[in-house]
């Protein structure tokens, strides 16, 4: 068990039945690293799901606690912090994808910008118990990389798309609350996340649930961009070590040592599946269509992480190659996860966007 220095024994989790926020729960609570209790704020959009956590629930009674409800709904929110005793926060909740942010901003600046903001203002009024707020944020703040070069805790931030955009304006938010009220906050930017109960809109489970279905695998462009692709449970134990260990402040780039084309992403893709699961004809590789552009689509990502690693003792454990594998393997056996996140909201949507 760790030390605790930081006294969380309240901890709010935002966001918790999302996909990253899910994995860190299960992290904190199965590996046995956190003690104290984990009360999960969650307003369940389409991204969330309850019953990830169900059994959670049900092995930690006492120990987890689900409300349901909008980080932009102050009062409700209050509420959570009074009756909770809430002593530390670690700042998931967010509309998170690109593609509905270019479609619809306005939900990305409520949740991303607004409810930040609820959230530090709840923080500012109890400051002196609160051990910590930590920030979840992406390196989507910084821009786009050209052919080389790393985002450091130092590039200036350049954010492109509506989503980053709202990011970047709630970590200034939190920066500022640090600055001006003496907040005791960290911020972790961590690259594109894959693994376990990853929404499938995002790029690789969307690829793998598509080449399962024999559907067509839509890549954008040129298929050059690259992303860093970091494991979950890579990211999860990073941000408790930011979380344990990191400076009041400061923040933290995360990565995985993934700098991967899009092209080269699908393309693995569609080979484990021919492997693990084998689907009548050529191979899934035949799937792949290059579609029109996202607007303002970010060449390339790579992080330099070495402050974490030099500071936290942290770094990425999983290769790209047996964590793909593992995502894969996850999403054959789920198959009833899959049915039921893909039943309601993102099924509407998909099809408002694509056959309109
Ligand atoms: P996700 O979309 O899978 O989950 C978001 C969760 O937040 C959902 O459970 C949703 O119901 C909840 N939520 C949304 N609006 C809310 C509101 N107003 N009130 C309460 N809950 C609300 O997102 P994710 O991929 O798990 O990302 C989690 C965090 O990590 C986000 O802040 C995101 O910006 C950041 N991040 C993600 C990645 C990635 O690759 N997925 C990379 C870098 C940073
Ligand atoms: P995504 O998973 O949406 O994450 P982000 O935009 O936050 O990096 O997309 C990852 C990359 O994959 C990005 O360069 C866009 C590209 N992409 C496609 O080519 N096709 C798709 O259908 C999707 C969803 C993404």
């Amino acid at each position: 068990m760790s030390k605790n220095p930081k006294q969380m024994k309240n901890l709010l989790v935002t966001g918790g039945c999302g996909f990253i926020g899910t994995n860190f729960i299960r992290y904190l609570l199965e590996s046995d690293v956190f003690r104290g209790r984990i009360i999960n704020v969650d307003k369940l959009t389409y991204a969330g799901n309850p019953e990830n956590l169900a059994e959670i629930a049900e092995r930690f009674t006492g120990r987890y606690v689900f409300e349901k409800v909008d980080i932009c709904n102050f009062s409700d929110l209050e509420n959570v912090f009074e009756r909770h005793d809430i002593d530390s926060i670690c700042h998931f909740a967010a509309e998170s994808h690109v593609d509905r942010s270019i479609v619809g901003p306005g939900a990305f600046i409520q949740t991303n910008i607004l409810g930040t903001f609820n959230l530090l203002e709840l923080s500012r009024a109890r400051a002196d118990r609160l051990a910590l707020f930590h920030h979840v944020s992406t390196d989507e703040v910084f821009g786009s990389l050209g052919a080389s070069g790393y985002f450091t805790e130092q590039t200036p931030y350049r954010p492109n798309s509506p989503y980053s955009a709202s990011k970047a304006a709630s970590d200034h938010l939190v920066r500022a609350y640090h600055k001006t009220y003496g907040l005791r906050v960290t911020i972790s930017n961590c690259s594109n996340n894959y693994g376990p109960y990853q929404f499938p809109e995002k790029l690789i489970p969307l690829m793998i649930l598509n080449a399962l279905a024999g559907k067509r695998l839509p890549v954008y462009g040129d298929g050059e961009n690259v992303r860093d692709w970091l494991y979950v449970t890579d990211h999860c134990r990073a941000i408790w070590k930011v979380m344990e260990c990191g400076q009041t402040g400061e923040t933290y780039n995360i990565g995985g040592a993934n700098e991967i084309p899009n092209i080269e992403v699908v393309e693995m893709v569609c080979d484990i599946l021919d492997e693990l699961e084998p689907g009548p004809g050529s191979g899934r590789r035949a799937l792949i269509r290059f579609v029109t552009d996202r607007p303002g689509h970010d060449r390339r990502y790579a992080i330099d992480f070495s402050k974490a690693r030099d500071t936290l003792g942290w770094q990425p454990q999983e290769s790209f190659a047996s964590g793909l594998k593992k995502t894969v393997q996850w999403y054959l056996d789920q198959r009833r996860w899959v049915q039921r996140i893909q039943s309601g909201e993102y099924q509407r949507w998909i099809a408002m966007q694509y056959n309109p």
